[in-house]
């Protein structure tokens, strides 16, 4: 299958060894911590090196199951070239389409995880450029290192997911470094078991972004330079990341669609959930460490099919106030968050991602202002006030072309395809339409907006000649100060490719 690829492989060679002799013999292999790595180029990206499924902790089975992650030790040639299935999370059935309670992402597949699920999926994807854009001077003007936590409210979600795989930008750039990884979702990593109230699954994050920070430098990656990303729930992660690694965040800068910290934690400090989950699988009336290890024995699978099948439970990050704080404005009150610039934005219509596919209700509409849009304003509009330096945009696409519901608009996580340059995915066979000019620019406006925080230190310089306008803000809740970016689909699409190449 790479055989097609061969020939831009050694033409990489050729070129990498023009001016980073040391290291010319193997674009493909990088020493790191987890082991010496093979990866591939794959013939629809050529100039991207892509390592998948690099394992960064131990499997978190058997008696790892509800632990912090533990981290991997050298594992010697490894060949990673093949996602890792994702962590465990409820797999959607067949979909009726003419059920208008369908919800709408399931006749979105583009948004959902591709390649399964296991419990063994602590493994990290790193994207590189073949030929970076910095030829003369490769070692001062490194790629940068963006990275990305995905969403799905803690319970779902994954790096093999078509619409947030970053091969198509870095092939686009070749300025900049990808890394994507898995984390743990739902009770394997939310358990808050008695005596064991850990938010293991934000741990794995952190973990991710030390193996960056020691890593990404084999990759042609700055450690100096790293951006963390999420959307949704992996928003609500990088907020939480921001305020419980103040002193040492590693990153130089933190980018946050559609989420803050407030949207998802439980105080289920009794341990509750986890007790009548216990029961329902054979490990209840124990004490609480007896329980811990009965549930460490039980089956994935079934775990996970006991824990779906009562929707009034739910596993969410614990406020601890270790990794996930219980009163966020006190701390940016206080001083006790990473003093780094935040990015940070919603879409123009949340609530369409909250709806079924029967049509946008009311109720989705103010669930998407108060259960998404606000608490970013607000966590944005404090971070301000306080003088922490705060960007915030708008995503207003409303591009019907490339959606199966033409009412949706700028729904929760609708801006991913543009923010990734994936929007030429959507399944156009029943509507035969496809990307313009119109998404290709305003995605490629995206993308550099995304990149800039690291890049140059200021997200307006970016965004000025490019249908991105660098406002006040909206509507009552954001007319403040914070520096505010809208990003409208775009006129001019030639004037913003040429400008943001
Ligand atoms: C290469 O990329 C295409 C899509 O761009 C994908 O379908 C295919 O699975 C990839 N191949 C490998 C080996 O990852
Ligand atoms: C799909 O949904 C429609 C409308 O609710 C219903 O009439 C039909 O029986 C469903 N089909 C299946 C296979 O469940
Ligand atoms: C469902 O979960 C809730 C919350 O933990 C619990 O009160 C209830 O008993 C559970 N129902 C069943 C049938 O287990
Ligand atoms: C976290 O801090 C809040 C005050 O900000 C406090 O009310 C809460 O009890 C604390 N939670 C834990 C688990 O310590
Ligand atoms: C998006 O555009 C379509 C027309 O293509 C329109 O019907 C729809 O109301 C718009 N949606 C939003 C949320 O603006
Ligand atoms: C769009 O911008 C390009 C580059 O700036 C310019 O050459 C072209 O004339 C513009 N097109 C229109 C319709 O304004």
């Amino acid at each position: 299958m790479l055989t097609h690829c061969s020939d831009a492989v050694a033409y990489g060679l050729l070129l990498l060894s023009s001016f980073q002799a040391a290291s010319a013999d193997a674009p493909l292999q990088v020493q790191t911590s987890s082991g010496s790595l093979t990866g591939f180029i794959n013939c629809t990206a050529p100039s991207v090196r892509q390592f998948l499924g690099v394992p960064f902790a131990l499997p978190p089975t058997g008696k790892l199951r509800f632990e912090p992650p533990v981290k991997v030790t050298d594992n010697g040639p490894l060949q990673v070239k093949a996602f890792k299935p994702s962590c465990m999370q409820s797999v959607s059935g067949p979909v009726n389409t003419s059920d208008p309670n369908t919800d709408v992402y399931a006749i979105m597949p583009q948004f959902g995880i591709n390649g399964g699920i296991s419990e063994d999926c602590l493994y990290l994807n790193v994207y590189a450029p073949l030929n970076p854009t910095t030829p003369s001077l490769p070692v001062i003007v490194w790629p940068v290192p963006l990275f990305q936590i995905y969403g799905g409210g803690f319970t779902n979600g994954g790096a093999n997911v078509l619409y947030q795989i970053p091969d198509k930008w870095v092939q686009r750039t070749q300025g900049h470094v990808v890394v994507t990884m898995n984390y743990r979702l739902g009770v394997f990593g939310y358990p808050s078991a008695p005596g064991q109230m850990k938010n293991v699954g934000l741990m794995d994050q952190r973990m991710v972004v030390e193996w960056v920070r020691d890593n990404i430098a084999a990759f042609g990656g700055d450690p100096a330079r790293i951006s963390l990303m999420g959307q949704s729930a992996g928003s609500a992660s990088v907020n939480f990341y921001a305020y419980s690694y103040v002193d040492d965040p590693i990153v130089a800068g933190f980018i946050g669609h559609s989420g803050a910290a407030s949207i998802l934690t439980s105080t289920d400090a009794s341990g509750s959930n986890f007790n009548t989950l216990a029961d329902s699988v054979g490990c209840g009336k124990l004490s609480a460490a007896a329980e811990l290890q009965c549930m460490q024995n039980v089956d994935a699978a079934k775990l996970q099919a006991a824990a779906e099948s009562n929707r009034s439970r739910s596993f969410f990050p614990y406020a601890d106030n270790i990794t996930a704080p219980a009163n966020p404005a006190d701390r940016l009150a206080k001083g006790l968050v990473a003093k780094k610039p935040f990015l940070m934005g919603n879409t123009d219509n949340e609530g369409g991602g909250l709806s079924t596919i029967g049509g946008m209700t009311p109720e989705a509409r103010r669930f998407g202002l108060s259960g998404l849009a606000c608490p970013v304003i607000d966590e944005a509009n404090q971070r301000f006030q306080h003088g922490y330096v705060t960007y915030r945009y708008l995503y207003a696409g409303n591009f019907s072309n490339i959606s199966p519901l033409p009412w949706i608009g700028a729904c929760h996580s609708c801006d991913l395809p543009l923010a990734f340059g994936t929007h030429y995915e959507y399944d156009n066979t029943h509507t035969g339409l496809k990307s313009t000019d119109l998404e290709w620019g305003t995605s490629f406006a995206m993308e550099g907006m995304l990149k800039s925080p690291t890049q140059t230190g200021s997200v307006a310089a970016h965004c000025v000649d490019v249908n991105m306008q660098v406002s006040g803000s909206r509507s009552p809740p954001t007319r403040t100060k914070v520096r505010g970016i809208r990003i409208t689909p775009g006129r001019n699409t030639t004037r913003t490719r040429q400008a943001l190449r």
